[in-house]
């Protein structure tokens, strides 16, 4: 009867919507809601006890079944925590709604926009040339990184890069994951795709890729998969490739 009864309430739940002020796992108060997708919902918070600001990662429990799916990301989060491109991963946390047991992931909270709010203010809503295979550059470093610990991000998008400009430079951090049920190596090319992809969108996409310097057109291959990997078979042959090409 009680299975019944909880499996229920955990497949009627499409989305949580708490607002400002909600109390999760007596620990943490919501500041507000950061975003959505197909596994759940990202809010800002406080620490109750210090007022410092998290992130929380709440998983909708029919994509969550046996917390299979926060269990994968806190683990993939620890496992890279030596990734200085990661977010920092913090505690997981229980409490119930509306019925169901629901499982929230704190992590740091970061500063800064994600990278498509960053280029819709920009002049032209694009990045320069020069800028972007900078920032390519930083991101491949990142990847690579992950790559060495035999891991992969599995969902690189202008939506998933968190960037603010430092200095002379760009201060980047990547959010999220996903998991794919493919080989290890399908997964980090399908870093690499879409590395190139991140690239090619924040110089403006198809609308302007016609235009784009000859050393662009090298990386992105007119976004043709199997172009791509020919040339960067792995993430440090494009990041070298960054390094030693010639303007
Ligand atoms: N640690 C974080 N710091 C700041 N903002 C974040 C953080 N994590 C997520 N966000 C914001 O919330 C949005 C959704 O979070 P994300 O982890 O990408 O989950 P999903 O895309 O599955 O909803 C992000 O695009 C970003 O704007
Ligand atoms: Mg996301």
């Amino acid at each position: 009867m009680f299975i019944l009864h909880k499996s229920k309430a955990m497949k009627s739940i499409d989305s949580f919507n708490l607002p400002p002020g909600f109390i999760i796992a007596g620990k943490y108060r919501i500041i507000s809601k950061l975003g959505e997708g197909w596994e759940g919902e990202a809010y800002k918070i406080a620490e109750i006890q210090t007022g410092i600001e998290r992130t929380a990662k709440l998983f909708y429990p029919k994509r969550n079944p046996r917390r299979k799916t926060s269990m994968r990301y806190a683990k993939k989060l620890h496992k890279l925590r030596h990734c200085p491109m990661l977010i920092k991963y913090h505690t997981g946390e229980r409490f119930t709604y509306k019925k169901a047991s629901i499982t929230a992931l704190i992590s740091e909270y970061v500063e800064g926009e994600v990278l498509s709010e960053f280029l819709k203010k920009l002049p032209g809503k694009r990045l320069h040339p020069f800028e972007a295979v900078h920032l390519l550059h930083i991101l491949a470093k990142g990847i690579e990184q992950i790559h060495q610990y035999n891991e992969y991000h599995g969902d690189l998008h202008l939506d998933n890069i968190m960037i603010k400009r430092f200095g002379l430079s760009f201060e980047v951090k990547i959010l999220d994951f996903y998991h794919w049920e493919a080989t290890k190596s399908e997964n980090k090319q399908n870093d690499i795709i879409d590395l190139v992809r991140v690239l090619y969108d924040s110089l403006g996409g198809a609308k302007h890729y016609a235009k784009q310097p000859d050393f662009i057109k090298y990386i992105c291959c007119g976004l043709k998969r199997s172009l791509i990997i020919e040339k960067f078979r792995t993430v440090s042959i494009l990041r070298k490739h960054l390094e030693l090409m010639e303007w």
